[in-house]
């Protein structure tokens, strides 16, 4: 697999940033070729040019369809030889049409510990649930939301003075960990996938 990682952002990009960091300090040996946000002023967008990556902002208002916005990208991918895709908080359904175009090649960072807690605010959901533990989950995209294979978790607890908001920047701490050692498992190759297990 290629190291050119594109990045693909709807927002704060801290994941990003946490990729950045990972690769500038040694830790991740990859490039960013691309950061790609469907949100205009995505705060991701500046850390992006802060790092002197590239950014491309394509707003899927401006197409008439999901497969057609996603294809759009896919587009913006391939121009700059992106081996793998990872997702950082971009807040779009991806479309058979993307997955397929990757396939096994791209990542999404999901904070709960799947299958638990699929969708929006999964942190608050864990919380509300009364779970006792939650965390983070990277994970290869498939065409159904928060599923594939399961790269990487890592579990937190929760206390019963916590707040949703403590929860969330507790997992938040955990996904700046794994997800750039998820991202060096999956560039070094050396995993295959059985059923739905991935072994490395
Ligand atoms: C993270 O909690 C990530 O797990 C979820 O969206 C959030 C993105 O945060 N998919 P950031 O934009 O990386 O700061």
């Amino acid at each position: 697999m290629n190291r050119r990682l594109g990045v693909l952002i709807s927002g704060r990009g801290s994941n990003l940033q946490s990729i950045v960091d990972a690769i500038d300090n040694g830790r991740l040996d990859a490039e960013v070729a691309v950061v790609i946000s469907n949100k205009q002023g995505a705060q991701g967008l500046a850390r992006a040019r802060e790092a002197g990556i590239e950014t491309v902002v394509l707003s899927h208002r401006d197409y008439p369809s999901r497969e057609t916005f996603d294809l759009a990208v896919v587009d913006e991918l391939r121009a700059r030889d992106v081996g793998l895709v990872c997702l950082a908080g971009f807040m779009r359904l991806l479309s058979p049409a993307f997955v397929s175009a990757f396939p096994n090649a791209i990542l999404n960072i999901h904070p709960s510990l799947l299958p638990a807690f699929v969708g929006l605010d999964a942190q608050g959901q864990a919380w509300r649930y009364g779970a006792k533990v939650a965390g983070a989950t990277v994970h290869i995209v498939t065409a159904e939301l928060d599923n594939g294979p399961i790269v990487c978790q890592a579990a937190v607890e929760i206390n019963e003075a916590d707040t949703a908001e403590m929860v969330t920047s507790r997992i938040l701490t955990v996904e700046h960990r794994i997800y750039p050692e998820a991202i060096k498992t999956m560039l070094d190759g050396r995993w295959r996938i059985e059923g739905r297990r991935f072994i490395s």
